[in-house]
């Protein structure tokens, strides 16, 4: 059998407005592998960033599990307290943003280097120029983001999320700010990159053409 980095099962999310209860992840289960790509697709209000969510740990589920099972033991989220589930976030998960989200006052490196710098990795300016370069912006390093191009601060934020060589990269509408042609350039390089190096992917797109060629695909909620 493969192994197992994220197990998911019976996952349910019910919100509450007033008195009406609105489920909105009903019994959600999947299974992904080290290095795999799941596409999470679904229209708008599906709960696209809600299950996001509960996969980082951001929030809790109202019944179910998920369970990542890196650096050598199981984390499952629904059980562990804020503190552990933060610190797994940051040392075990990266993100990719539809809206990039660089600090603006911080140069293309020092967004880079920041979360290894957090995660008390050694030489962290030194992963953050190899990732860049790796997504050929060696010659962006000292450019601040109001600077840069879309494309170019998606990459960065790429680097960004690579740079503490997570075992997998949360990916919210990643191309959803860029044009056709830039996001479909940009997205090409992230896949190479991931499985240049077995990471994993979860993919939350309302773009068909990201969703082609994935080991997976969840759709979530039903048709209009
Ligand atoms: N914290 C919250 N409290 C109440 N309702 C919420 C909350 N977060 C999301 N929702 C509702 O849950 C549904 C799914 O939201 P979301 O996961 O953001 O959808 P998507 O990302 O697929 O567009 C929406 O109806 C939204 O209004
Ligand atoms: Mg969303």
């Amino acid at each position: 059998m493969a192994s197992v980095l994220l197990e998911v099962e019976g996952l349910t999310r019910v919100f509450t407005q007033g008195d009406r209860r609105i489920p909105v992840l009903e019994n959600v289960a999947f299974v992904l592998s080290p290095g795999q790509r799941l596409t999470i697709t679904g229209r708008s209000g599906s709960g696209k960033s809600t299950l996001l969510n509960l996969l980082a740990g951001l929030d809790r589920p109202d019944a179910g599990h998920m369970v990542w099972r890196v650096a050598g033991r199981d984390w499952n989220l629904a059980e562990l307290d804020e503190t552990t589930r933060t610190a797994f976030r940051r040392r075990h998960l990266g993100f990719v943003f539809q809206f990039f989200n660089l600090v603006p006052t911080l140069t293309a490196l020092e967004n880079v280097a920041l979360l290894a710098e957090l995660n008390g990795l050694d030489d962290p300016f030194g992963r953050a120029r190899w990732r860049l370069q790796r997504l050929g912006l060696a010659d962006r390093e000292d450019a601040f983001p109001d600077t840069l191009s879309g494309g170019e601060q998606q990459r960065v934020a790429i680097a960004r999320a690579l740079v503490h060589e997570p075992s997998v990269i949360l990916a919210d509408e990643p191309t959803g700010n860029l044009d056709r042609d830039t996001g479909d350039a940009v997205f090409a390089q992230l896949l190479e990159v991931l499985a240049e190096e077995n990471r994993a992917l979860v993919l939350v797109t309302h773009d068909p053409a990201l969703a082609i060629g994935g080991d997976a695909e969840l759709a979530l909620g039903r048709a209009p």
